[in-house]
């Protein structure tokens, strides 16, 4: 599946196509799905969004209120929001059989950002959360009579197998997808992914799974598989350097070594001695427009939705910033990061743990080119915006709040 080539030319002003379009969002409480739903309700009139919460409607706006404290009540007095009460794991989503009814008459789009983000959790859990939930979306879908694309976000990680260098915005030929989904659900666990090649975690394994059967089952649905890197925080909206806790691995993995640094030894290829392989990261708003301007521009097929839309830069810079903004004790040394092609050297437990440290995929985002200077509520263009700066800036804020867990004796989860 190629992104397809775009027939429509790019349209300076979104407005015209968002007010007519009826949005059903899952994970609209998320960092990026709550992204999302700032730009439809806020910069984009859409005519109605159903978002989905789970709980109740209640639970939905308090967890809203935690990502965007001072723009959830503006995001609801737009009165654009319809709050759809249901759980991605379960039949019909759970949904009430008279929403599901309304939904299926006016719903032109469906965006699915919901999923658990964890990558700890075990294959078929895995699969419960993130695989299963789309198909069944796929199916309530096929019954919305005015549906013009469904978007599945997904991850750029789903090609394990793939050797350093471009990846391309396309579904690369995999085995039988139907027989390993068949295989963890029975068995529980597989070693090995489609094309028999080995996952460092179960959650880019489900992903690539997820992404060939819903193109498999589906062949009529008009798909847009959205692959993003790795979230930041926001640049500028809904505000700066807004994020959800626990959703930007990048973030994570800052303040985590800050609290514990490791022996700060990571394994590379031996064409970067020095660390300059990419850190493949975005913020979350500039995730969030690319998201939508392919809707918009009626893209199908596969996008990549990273630093090739921002700015690329490496993890020698990513750890730079640490070494710069590191809380020190007194006493206490300066982290110092080391980047061995000898394999033999064990190298750092959160290298070990996030394997895509040491890799160096160049993802293509040559789908998204044409709206590098488009201007308006979804531009992707970065001015005067300084991003060795702004992920500066992240970081060092990152280390003050170490220094505060530290002084309330409170340490982060591993
Ligand atoms: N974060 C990243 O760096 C990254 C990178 C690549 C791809 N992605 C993908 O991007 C998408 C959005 O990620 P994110 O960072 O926004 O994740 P997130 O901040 O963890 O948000 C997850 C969202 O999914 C919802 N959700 C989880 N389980 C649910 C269930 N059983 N029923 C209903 N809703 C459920 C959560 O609702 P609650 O508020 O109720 O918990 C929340 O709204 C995901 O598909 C993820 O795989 C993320």
């Amino acid at each position: 599946m190629d992104t397809a080539v775009n027939t429509i030319d790019v349209s300076p002003d979104p407005l015209p196509f968002f007010r007519k379009q009826t949005i059903f969002l899952t994970g609209g409480t998320g960092c990026l799905g709550g992204c999302i739903l700032y730009k439809l309700a806020m910069k984009l009139d859409t005519a109605k969004i159903y978002v989905l919460v789970r709980g109740s409607r209640e639970r939905g706006i308090s967890q809203l209120k935690d990502i965007m404290p001072n723009q959830t009540d503006d995001i609801l007095a737009t009165k654009k929001v319809q709050f759809v009460v249901g759980d991605i794991t379960k039949k019909n989503f759970g949904i009430d059989p008279a929403v599901l009814t309304e939904m299926a008459r006016t719903v032109t789009i469906v965006i699915h950002s919901a999923a658990s983000i964890s990558l700890t959790s075990p294959q078929q859990e895995c699969v419960r959360n993130n695989c299963l939930p789309v198909l069944e979306l796929a199916t309530i879908a096929s019954s919305f009579r005015k549906l013009s694309k469904f978007v599945f976000v997904s991850t750029a990680y789903v090609n394990h197998h793939l050797p350093d260098g471009v990846v391309e915005e396309k579904i690369y030929p995999a085995g039988d997808a139907e027989k390993l989904l068949s295989q963890i659900i029975q068995m529980g666990t597989v070693s090995k992914g489609l094309a028999g090649y080995s996952h460092p975690v179960p959650y880019t394994l489900v992903k690539n799974l997820t992404e060939q059967l819903l193109v498999s089952r589906n062949p009529s649905l008009l798909v847009l598989i959205a692959r993003p890197t790795i979230i930041a925080p926001a640049i500028s909206q809904p505000y700066p350097y807004y994020t959800r806790h626990g959703s930007c691995p990048g973030s994570n993995y800052v303040q985590r070594y800050m609290e514990a640094p490791d022996s700060g030894i990571f394994h590379v290829s031996s064409l970067h001695p020095k660390g300059t392989n990419i850190f493949d990261e975005v913020p979350v708003d500039i995730a969030a427009n690319v998201i939508l301007l392919h809707i918009m521009d009626g893209t199908t097929g596969v996008i990549h939705v990273g630093a090739g839309s921002y700015v690329r830069r490496t993890l020698a810079q990513l750890h730079q910033d640490i070494i710069d903004h590191f809380p020190r004790r007194s006493n206490s040394r300066c982290p110092e990061f080391r980047y061995l092609s000898d394999k033999r050297v064990a190298q750092g437990r959160y290298a070990e743990f996030l394997k895509i440290f040491g890799r160096d995929w160049n993802f293509s985002s040559a789908a998204s080119q044409k709206f590098s200077a488009l201007e308006g509520p979804l531009s992707i263009a970065l001015g005067n915006h300084d991003a060795g700066k702004f992920m500066g800036e992240r970081t060092r804020r990152l280390g003050d709040e170490v220094v505060r867990r530290r002084s309330s004796g409170v340490s982060a989860k591993l």
